[in-house]
């Protein structure tokens, strides 16, 4: 997919740059044309000689050229790229990038681009932990970038943790799918509830659950890389949305999230309801702090909250599809069945957990449900890769 665009490379000075000449390569290889712009500490790393030797270009990396008076137009290259690659992209360039200090052609360059912007940080662990990197790498997600996430691995330091630049392939494969994705949710609005829900006890004490919110966060990100207009609904978590095109409305408690999902569920085409809702809440929130000396055990009444998938299948158009997710310990095809009829669901996504697949895990292994009865199971993968498999039986569901 990457024939013909235009990528921009850039690279800053960290030791990883030697593995930018590997990425560089691929994009190479793939049929992509790469302009390599390099930061001078990057050139400490990498020279200039090895990389417009593999790009077939002279790499850029001052305004001018002092010797001829030619200058290099960041804002020409910054409209000619369909993409600009930033790997590595070290706690310096970030904080620039982030703050648009603009000292170096790869921030000017950064600053004029109108293209998707890919950053895969790469620096040591401490660093990469510090608050004013995970601020200044918020910023950039906020901006609309996206974030290539740094693995946990061993570092150039020896030490081990977060930090070092995701592998080539991986970005490669990124990039790739970025401009590979058939657009088959284009102008289709897709709803998707995230997350757990937390039930306040007294304004410091909650109930909830261990839902990290990577499943539904992952199947909002896919949608939205196929087109869809994505609004996620998302209960308290600590992950962020890598991808900017995605709408995220925080809320806390199922009520919350239910007065949400009933709004936006009106004109959406589809609703994938992936939050994890706590099926009751406290009766009544104590308005302070329940203290421990001044009662004896305290009797927490609880009552239900509204089934937000029923809700939502009870007044479900014939256009519209709902997305159930069920997560069950036994009896599961027969207890996700009842669930799609309870719920009025098109099909269910049945969750296995077990040490290596469902809550708080990166890796799911899932069946799939129709209302007819057919069942599809998958094997153990990645969220994102089930993230996929999930979209696509959407996607066959709209087309048919
Ligand atoms: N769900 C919902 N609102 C609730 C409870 C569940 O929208 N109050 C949704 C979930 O997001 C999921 C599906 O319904 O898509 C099934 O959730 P689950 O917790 O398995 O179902 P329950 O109806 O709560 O049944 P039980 O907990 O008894 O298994």
């Amino acid at each position: 997919m990457l024939k013909g665009k235009h990528i921009i490379l850039g690279i800053s000075g960290g030791i990883a740059a030697y593995k930018s000449v590997s990425l560089l390569r691929l994009f190479v290889k793939a049929g992509a044309d790469v302009q390599v712009v390099i930061t001078p500490s990057g050139k400490e790393f990498i020279t200039p000689v090895t990389l417009s030797a593999l790009s077939g270009r002279p790499v850029i990396s001052e305004f001018f050229t002092a010797n001829t008076g030619s200058w290099n137009s960041h804002v020409d290259l910054g409209l000619w790229a369909d993409a600009m690659v930033i790997a590595p992209a070290t706690a310096s360039t970030i904080a620039k990038m982030a703050n648009g200090v603009a000292d170096n052609m790869l921030i000017t360059t950064y600053l004029s681009a109108k293209s998707p912007v890919f950053v895969a940080p790469a620096m040591d662990l401490d660093m990469f932990a510090h608050p004013s990197t995970r601020r200044n790498i918020d910023l950039l997600r906020s901006y609309g970038n996206h974030i290539i996430d740094s693995p946990a691995g061993e570092l150039a330091s020896h030490l081990v943790g977060k930090g070092r630049m995701e592998e080539p392939e991986r970005i490669f494969e990124v990039v790739d799918a970025f401009f590979d994705k058939e657009q088959d949710l284009k102008g289709r609005k897709v709803m998707i509830t995230a997350g757990p829900t937390y039930e306040k006890i007294d304004p410091v004490r909650f109930i909830g659950n261990y839902s990290s919110g990577k499943m539904g966060y992952a199947i909002a990100e896919e949608c939205a890389s196929r087109g869809a207009d994505v609004v996620l609904i998302s209960g308290p978590v600590s992950i962020k949305c890598n991808d900017s095109r995605v709408r995220v409305i925080g809320v806390e408690s199922a009520t919350e999230m239910n007065e949400a999902a009933q709004r936006e569920f009106a004109d959406s085409r589809c609703a994938i309801m992936c939050a994890a809702v706590a099926d009751y809440a406290p009766a009544q929130v104590a308005a302070a702090k329940i203290k421990r000396e001044k009662q004896d055990v305290p009797t927490i009444v609880l009552k239900k909250n509204p089934d937000i998938a029923a809700g939502l299948g009870a007044v479900k158009s014939d256009s519209q599809i709902l997305v159930g997710f069920a997560l069950e310990t036994d009896n599961a095809t027969a207890n996700a069945v009842e669930k799609i009829e309870r719920k009025n669901l098109d099909f269910i996504v049945l969750n296995t957990v077990t040490a290596n697949s469902g809550f708080q895990v990166d890796n799911n292994q899932i069946s799939i449900i129709d209302a007819d009865g057919k069942k599809n199971d998958y094997s153990l993968k990645p969220k994102r890769e089930v993230a996929k498999d999930i979209v696509d039986h959407l996607v066959e569901k709209i087309k048919k």
